[in-house]
């Protein structure tokens, strides 16, 4: 495990070291912005670290208000609700929609939280294969779903492919369903004001689509959000045992994330900059003859069948002063990955600097057979 002594939001220090670092998620460069720490600092002024106290009793401020106003404007639905916890998401939505649908229908390589987050109540589960609308259909005719309610993830957290949702929503519709997208990786990065998954499709106002997501990724803070319809929000705020018996998101976070959801909206070149770098380095990691997925996503995993070349891969680029891990959790998968990750804040020499150590790493191979 990587034990990190600075962080800068592109490069770390770690065991004495300076790194270039293409790990983590912090899409947008957000998590160290001067405008979040000014923020969060004021957060701490006016309200402390924490209230101690869950949002239905007396943990819930202005700050938390405000932000639920943003994020529901930033979506444009009638209202959010946020959590401490994104992981979480899956599990209170699900909790949230139960008696509208009577079977679940999961992609089948879906993050943990997914699996997690599936009512206990619920006997009807059934995985569709990866990213496969013609499996889904197959399965929900199969299993004679009345009402089924499809879930994926919107961007996949090791692979970086995009679930497709101009496929898989109309089989969601034509069976009279609903479609959840876990949009974790998405938030901030896809669509054209970075709304997400739905987005990117032109489904970001179709009826019977949920979005889970999260602010510890391209937000660059932290905390689980569900924007919806009021019915859905208030079933959440009056019946969620994680909302209601679990502590309010910390008073500097929501405020942080206050300051990020205005850069997200007024500066939309920082996601052109973090797309045009993610696109850089899958050209580039093609070129190299490396394998890798097609996606515009900002996740760009290099497969390797043998886990030794992937680990291999991983030590190479350290002993050259850049992170990117090989990760195996947290989605089942049949490769080996070693992810890189991309920020709009990579300079264009971190950028060329890890391609020519791609570089480097291939001609190796070739001449040595290792
Ligand atoms: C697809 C997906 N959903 C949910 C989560 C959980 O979000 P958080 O880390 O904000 O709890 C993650 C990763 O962390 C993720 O990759």
């Amino acid at each position: 495990m990587l034990i990190m002594e600075s962080f800068s939001g592109n490069t770390i220090h770690s065991e004495g070291h300076q790194y270039s670092y293409f790990a983590g998620n912090n899409y947008l460069g957000l998590a160290n912005h001067p405008d979040l720490v000014k923020a969060a600092n004021e957060g701490i002024r006016n309200f402390g670290l924490n209230f101690a106290a869950s949002r239905q009793t007396t943990g819930t401020s202005t700050i938390h208000l405000e932000l639920e106003k943003i994020l529901a404007d930033f979506k444009q639905q009638e209202d959010a609700i946020v959590y401490a916890s994104g992981y979480l998401g899956n599990k209170i939505l699900l909790q949230a929609l139960k008696g509208e649908y009577d079977a679940i229908f999961a992609d089948s390589s879906a993050h943990a939280s997914i699996i997690d987050g599936f009512p206990s109540d619920i006997s009807k589960i059934y995985f569709y294969e990866h990213r496969n609308a013609t499996d889904l259909e197959l399965l929900i005719n199969k299993h004679k779903s009345i009402r089924p309610l499809v879930i994926t993830d919107g961007i996949f957290a090791l692979t970086g492919e995009i679930a497709p949702l101009d496929e898989i929503y109309p089989v969601a519709e034509k069976y009279n369903g609903l479609l959840v997208v876990d949009d974790a990786h998405a938030t901030g990065v896809l669509g054209e004001n970075g709304k997400g998954t739905p987005e990117y499709f032109h489904l970001e106002h179709a009826p019977g689509i949920f979005q889970t997501e999260t602010m510890s990724k391209a937000v660059g803070v932290y905390g689980g959000f569900i924007s919806a319809n009021h019915d859905v929000i208030k079933t959440i705020r009056e019946n969620s045992h994680v909302y209601g018996a679990s502590t309010a998101l910390p008073p500097p976070m929501v405020a942080a994330a206050c300051a990020a959801l205005r850069i997200i909206t007024n500066e939309p070149e920082r996601r052109e900059k973090m797309l045009l770098n993610a696109l850089k380095i899958r050209e580039g990691v093609k070129n190299l003859g490396y394998n890798t997925t097609e996606s515009c996503a900002p996740i760009i995993p290099i497969l390797f069948n043998d886990q030794k070349d992937a680990t291999g891969l991983s030590d190479f680029l350290k002993s050259k002063g850049i992170i990117a891990p090989f990760v195996t959790y947290p989605v089942k998968t049949v490769q080996y990955i070693v992810r890189i990750t991309v920020s709009a804040i990579h300079t264009e020499q971190q950028i060329n600097e890890l391609l020519n150590a791609l570089e480097d790493r291939e001609k190796r191979r070739r001449e040595t057979g290792k």
